[in-house]
Parts: structure tokens; C-alpha cells; sequence
């Protein structure tokens, strides 16, 4: 059985105080009913050590957002994948739309950052996903496949077997407009069949595949319940206490 996964990506949002009033609520739920995933939180990196003293004490996971490509030195504002490795952050985001977008982050510089967290036993959750006109003109397999092809597919097996992908179709990131469950379903066994097609069948059965994009606590059940979706990686949803919950009990 593969690791079922709800991860909350906060972005950019929330003050100190709100971060620790949302953590403790979500840690609380989960010590005290425990779900059929792990539940972990992508916190911007000032709140990864207050994130972490919760982890400590909770089932509560932590999440870094992003993470340098290099291994240490003068790179102003930059974290390194040992720093994360020397609080114990087990997981970090890399490739979001947004990052690939805002940032001008490339499949190259994306395998290179996963590399550095490997190096350093953190998981990346790698993003993929392809924006609307890619959908519309039919080319979606396409995109993610060369998403995976350019990038973590020059993992070799020991090293894809630590990665998370998150399947998250940029026109429904923020948008409101969730892929249906059957166009989730149909892309998450495109993506384990590459898996397997590249590495082996037990590989691509063990690999945990995230849906990403207006997932919310109306929809989770009917999107979990799908067989190749092992959960979700949630943006807005995360954000409010109450419905990331609804979210981690949708198994
Ligand atoms: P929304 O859930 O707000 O659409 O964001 C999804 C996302 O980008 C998670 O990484």
C-alpha cells in the first residue's frame, strides 16, 4: 500500500500568530482521530522551526516551499537543503507552476534542487502539471510527460522511490475549476504508467501521486476516492483550519 498524503501549501500567506493558531489546530485534530494519511503542512520558511516544534510533539508533518540549488555559500537569501536536512524538515515542494512561472525555474535547475534534497534525505513533492491552452489543444499528456522526462526521470530507481509527485493542472490552481475526478483519475494512471514504463511496475505502485488544483472539502472525497489519487496537495483550502480537516478525513 502506497503512503496516502493531505499536504496544505500555504504560499505566501499568513502572520506568525495565524501560522501557530492554524498548526495547533490542525495538530490537535489529528493526535486526537487519527486519519488514513499523512498530513503535512508547506510553511514559508520563517514558521518551518515553530512548524517544527510541532512535528516533534505531533503526527503533524512539516514542508519546506522551496530550497537552493547549491550546496552552501554566498548566495544571499537562500536556503540550503542541509539547513532544512539540520531541522528535520522530512519534505519540500519543488516545481510549482507558480515558481516555474514567477521565477523562471527550468526542468535543469528543478532536478538540480532535487538532487540537493535527496542528498540530504528530505522528499521532494515535485509539482507538474500544464496550463489551459495545453488542455485545450489535447497536448496535456504530452507536457507532463516531458515534465517528468526532462527532470526526475534522470533519477535513477533508489532515488525516484523517495520522490512525491503532485499532479497539479495550472488552470485549476486558485482558479475554482477542479479537474473532474475522471480527468484526475486518467492523468494520475498516465503518470504511474510512465513510472512504470521507466522504472518497474512495483516502483510505480509505490509511488504516492497528489491532485493538486481547487481541491476543497466539497470535492476531496470524490477526487481520493479515485484509484490512482493518493491525496492532495491544497492551496486556499489549507488556509482555513476547518476545511483542510474535512480535507484529511476524505479517505
Ligand atoms: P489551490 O488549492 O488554491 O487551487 O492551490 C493549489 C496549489 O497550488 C497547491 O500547491
Amino acid at each position: 500500500m502506497r503512503q496516502k498524503i493531505v499536504a496544505g501549501n500555504w504560499k505566501m500567506n499568513k502572520l506568525f500568530h495565524e501560522a501557530e493558531d492554524l498548526i495547533s489546530a490542525v495538530a490537535n485534530e489529528i493526535d486526537d482521530r487519527e486519519p488514513d494519511c499523512e498530513v503535512i503542512v508547506c510553511v514559508p520558511s520563517v514558521f518551518l522551526e515553530m512548524a517544527g516544534d510541532y512535528a516533534e510533539e505531533s503526527q503533524i508533518r512539516t514542508a519546506a516551499q522551496n530550497v537552493s540549488e547549491h550546496e552552501s555559500g554566498a548566495y544571499t537569501g537562500e536556503i540550503s537543503a542541509a539547513m532544512l536536512a539540520s531541522m528535520d524538515i522530512p519534505y519540500c515542494i519543488i516545481g510549482h507552476s507558480e515558481r516555474r512561472k514567477y521565477f523562471g525555474e527550468t526542468d535543469d535547475l528543478l532536478l538540480r534542487k532535487t538532487e540537493r534534497l535527496l542528498d540530504n534525505s528530505i522528499k521532494p513533492i515535485f509539482c507538474i502539471g500544464e496550463v489551459l491552452k495545453d488542455r485545450e489543444s489535447g497536448n496535456h499528456f504530452n507536457i507532463v510527460e516531458s515534465q517528468l522526462v526532462n527532470s526526475v526521470f534522470k533519477l535513477n530507481k533508489d532515488e525516484f522511490s523517495n520522490i512525491v509527485i503532485a499532479y497539479e493542472p495550472v488552470w485549476a490552481i486558485g482558479t475554482g475549476k477542479t479537474a473532474s475526478p475522471e480527468q484526475a483519475q486518467e492523468m494520475h494512471k498516465f503518470i504511474r504508467g510512465l513510472i512504470e514504463k521507466k522504472y518497474d511496475a512495483e516502483t510505480a505502485g509505490k509511488t504516492t501521486v497528489l491532485y493538486g488544483g481547487s481541491c476543497n472539502a466539497n470535492n476531496a472525497k470524490e477526487l481520493f476516492s479515485q484509484a490512482d489519487v493518493d491525496g492532495g496537495l491544497i492551496g486556499g483550502a489549507s488556509l482555513v483550519a476547518a476545511d483542510f480537516i474535512k480535507i484529511i478525513y476524505s479517505f
